[in-house]
């Protein structure tokens, strides 16, 4: 294959796939405003984000993207109106329902991280089956942060590090970095439990509590899109504006 053929020119957004990141995750922001600007009930907003989701990881797995990490709800979402969290809490089930054997044909494998004990019985339902169902597939994980925080992360993995050294199985002196990525709720998806990229939509930067110990040499890409405007080739632009960054962890060389 000539190097030309490796490109996709899709509206002059050219992505090199010999280097898409392995590990894209995105702040799903915007859904309210998106609804506002048409006058129509936040939750519209977020039923429209749900079907962005739908064609951003049928893109993201076109594309070879190996895991895809969406913020679907925080630790804090649960201060927003009780209406807002009920719809939000409801989406998972209408998307599993529908979407599960479109994941399987595309041979993407669900997984869940965040505190799922938490959640309406039926969200925590539909999240097992989804799990369940796609648990033979080997290509890309979408991976639904669902009620999860990352400070609440951080503190459950050093209380259990805490009782593994109270209960002897380990000594202070041997706990390393690699020791905290092991706690962590993305350490299932090792080798590719940090992300290469973080993608905010809707014009805001913050991290809100977001993959706050992962993100520590993530590529930050803060698009104007609101969440339920991003397309496939918002997310080729997302690659497009990665592949012309140069990563060097802390050191001189270029190894991106
Ligand atoms: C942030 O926008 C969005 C959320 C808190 C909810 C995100 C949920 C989805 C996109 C649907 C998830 C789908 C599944 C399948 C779980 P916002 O409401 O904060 O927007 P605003 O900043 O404009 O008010």
């Amino acid at each position: 294959m000539s190097s030309t053929d490796k490109k996709v020119d899709n509206q002059n957004i050219e992505v090199d796939l010999d280097h898409i990141p392995n590990h894209i995750a995105i702040i799903m922001d915007g859904n309210g405003r998106w609804a506002q600007k048409r006058h129509l009930p936040r939750v519209a907003g977020h039923k429209q984000g749900m079907n962005t989701v739908k064609t951003i990881t049928k893109a993201a797995s076109d594309l070879g993207v190996k895991v895809l990490t969406l913020y679907a709800f925080s630790t804090e979402n649960w201060k927003r109106p009780k209406a807002e969290v009920n719809y939000i809490m409801k989406l998972p089930v209408s998307f599993f329902n529908t979407f599960v054997p479109d994941l399987i044909k595309n041979n993407v494998r669900v997984n869940v991280m965040g505190y799922i004990e938490e959640l309406p019985e039926g969200t925590q339902k539909a999240v097992n089956q989804a799990i369940e169902d796609t648990k033979d597939c080997t290509g890309m994980v979408l991976n639904f942060a669902l009620n999860y925080g990352s400070q609440a992360e951080i503190t459950t993995a050093v209380k259990s590090i805490a009782n593994q050294v109270k209960m002897g199985n380990l000594e202070p002196e041997e706990v390393t970095p690699d020791t905290i990525s092991e706690n962590l709720m993305t350490h299932s998806l090792a080798p590719f439990e940090n992300p290469d990229v973080l993608v905010r939509t809707s014009g805001e930067e913050r991290l809100s509590n977001f993959l706050l110990w992962q993100v520590a040499y993530s590529e930050l890409v803060f698009v104007q899109t609101h969440w339920p405007d991003f397309t496939a080739d918002t997310l080729k632009e997302v690659i497009h504006t990665f592949q012309g960054r140069q990563r060097r962890f802390g050191g001189l060389k270029e190894t991106n």
